[in-house]
């Protein structure tokens, strides 16, 4: 075929840039020469963007820690503690390096598949570092707790490692981004231990982000006479030598790491079953005033009620055991660490029935960003309202009637719950107007697909976490209704919904 000078030119430069396209292609094949990159140092949470970390999955935390509580005032309210955490994650990722969180506390030595790691000053950034290294970043004030480590052989995308971190320090309390205490709070008989929402990383080197869930064991070794209670159920019986008992625990249920306790006092321990067979551990400080005693022990007894009420409206209780770690201290709420929740102070009823509700709305399904709150804080009123009209109590209704009783310009109806901002987790919106949203939810759908959207969702992210896009098309799907106009409202509007 005879073509035109011109033309041929024309086709010789789309040929040429055909060429320079394969030619790149080459480099491009070979860009997988760095393709051993570092993992993200965070899961990726816009509230908390160092929290949790990129490039791997965290399989089961071995804990095994040792704690000595403060002396007896005036001493200072600092313990000691040192631990040994044996780490199995697997690769989701080519990994020249990665982080775990940790903070306030120093690593001594790290082995990688058994082999040492050398620690050294963190390197500036982009540069290479040779062998198999680690180093700490501490900044209080950016709120940035980094432990990286660099494997070498380096980590192929699936591959198992498994790390055994030895660290330790003085504990202390450790504040919130709003100045609440958290993490493990250090107390004078022990330590009231509650790590939402990445407050774990003050005890242990952990991916600190509920989008990596993991089973855990634990061996907490505390002075004679002391009790150290964690998640899940006792293995064997505790075991004391030279002054020091040892506790173990292994909680074998998939667990977002803010659900983490291992807290430790002079507790009580009751050992009991539901009727259903579900063991129920109740660990309850010595100290509490009397009044607090019977409110507590009130509190206790309606547990197993309590569970079958829930699993009745919603689906079976999701773990291998259930109880509460009640705490003489000054931390001011409480918590619904996986299985065992731990209270401040008091277990009131229906602080009680709230954290239980937590187990099935926070733990089974727990938020994938913290914007998400609302899902668990929500749920978990909401639940404290079906329980109260349960027991003769107000009504579902009424409790939603006083709700929207609070006057349209009250700040209350300022805060966008499904994006309240990190300083705003807590506030009592999220709580309420997060109540108030499921109850206008099931006036909206009915009761029929209210509790069947609620067993779907809890069925659908059972061991996992959800947003609130997740949420809403569940409802959609089950309601067959659009609700998108509905969820504006109620989620993402700064004001008081009509009714
Ligand atoms: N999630 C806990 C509950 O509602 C509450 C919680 C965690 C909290 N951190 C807090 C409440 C800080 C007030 C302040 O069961
Ligand atoms: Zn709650």
């Amino acid at each position: 075929m005879q073509i035109p000078k011109r033309a041929s030119g024309l086709v010789t430069a789309a040929l040429l840039a055909a060429g320079a396209m394969v030619m790149n292609g080459g480099p491009t094949a070979a860009q997988s020469g760095p393709r051993f990159t570092p993992g993200a140092e965070g899961a990726g949470d816009a509230y908390f963007p160092f929290a949790g970390n990129g490039g791997y999955d965290v399989e089961h935390y071995d804990l095994d820690i040792t704690y000595t509580p403060p002396a007896p005032a005036p001493a200072p309210l600092t313990g000691q503690l040192s631990g040994v955490a044996t780490i199995d994650l697997v690769a989701t990722q080519d990994l020249d390096r990665f982080n775990l969180d940790l903070r306030g506390l120093d690593v001594q030595s790290i082995t990688i598949d058994g082999k040492r790691a050398d620690e050294i000053a963190p390197p500036a950034a982009g540069a290479t570092v040779d062998g198999r290294a680690y180093w700490q970043v501490q900044d209080d004030t950016a709120r940035v707790w980094e432990l990286t480590i660099q494997p070498r052989p380096k980590l192929k995308d699936g591959e198992s490692t498994r790390l055994k971190i030895k660290y330790g320090g003085a504990t202390t309390r450790p504040r919130d981004i709003e100045g609440f205490l958290y993490g493990w709070v250090t107390t004078r008989d022990g330590a009231m231990v509650v790590g939402e929402p990445e407050g774990s990383m003050t005890w242990y080197p952990v991916s600190d982000h509920p989008t990596d869930k993991a089973t855990y064991s634990f061996d907490i070794t505390v002075p004679e006479g002391k009790v150290a209670v964690a998640n899940g159920l006792p293995t064997g019986h505790p075991v004391t030598r030279n002054g020091w008992t040892r506790w173990s625990w292994d909680a074998p249920d998939a667990q977002a790491s803010y659900l983490t306790t291992a807290s430790v006092g002079d507790y009580d321990l009751r050992v009991s079953e539901t009727p259903g067979g579900l063991p129920i551990i109740d660990a309850v400080d010595d100290a509490l005033t009397p009044n607090n005693a019977a409110i507590t022990e009130a509190s206790l007894a309606l547990q197993a009620d309590m569970i079958a009420f829930i699993e009745g409206a919603f689906v079976p209780y999701p773990f291998n055991s259930y109880g509460a770690i009640v705490d003489d201290d000054t931390v001011g709420y409480a918590l619904e660490t996986q299985t065992r929740p731990v209270y401040s102070l008091r277990a009131s009823e229906g602080t009680t029935v709230h954290e239980l509700a937590h187990q099935w709305f926070g733990n089974a399904v727990s938020p994938a960003r913290w914007q998400d709150i609302w899902l668990n804080e929500g749920w978990a009123t909401y639940v404290e309202w079906l329980w109260s009209e349960h027991t003769g109590d107000a009504t579902a209704q009424a409790s939603f009637e006083d709700i929207m009783a609070i006057p349209a310009d009250d700040e209350f109806w300022e805060l966008t719950i499904a994006d309240p901002s990190p300083t705003g987790l807590f506030l009592d919106p999220i709580y309420n107007r997060g109540a108030a949203t499921l109850h206008a939810l099931r006036l909206e759908v009915g009761d029929d697909a209210f509790f069947a959207g609620a067993r779907e969702w809890l069925t659908r992210y059972d061991d996992s976490t959800a947003t609130s896009e997740d949420f809403e098309t569940v409802y959609e799907e089950v309601s067959g209704q659009d609700l998108g106009a509905f969820f504006d409202i109620w989620l993402r509007t700064p004001s008081k919904p009509a009714t």
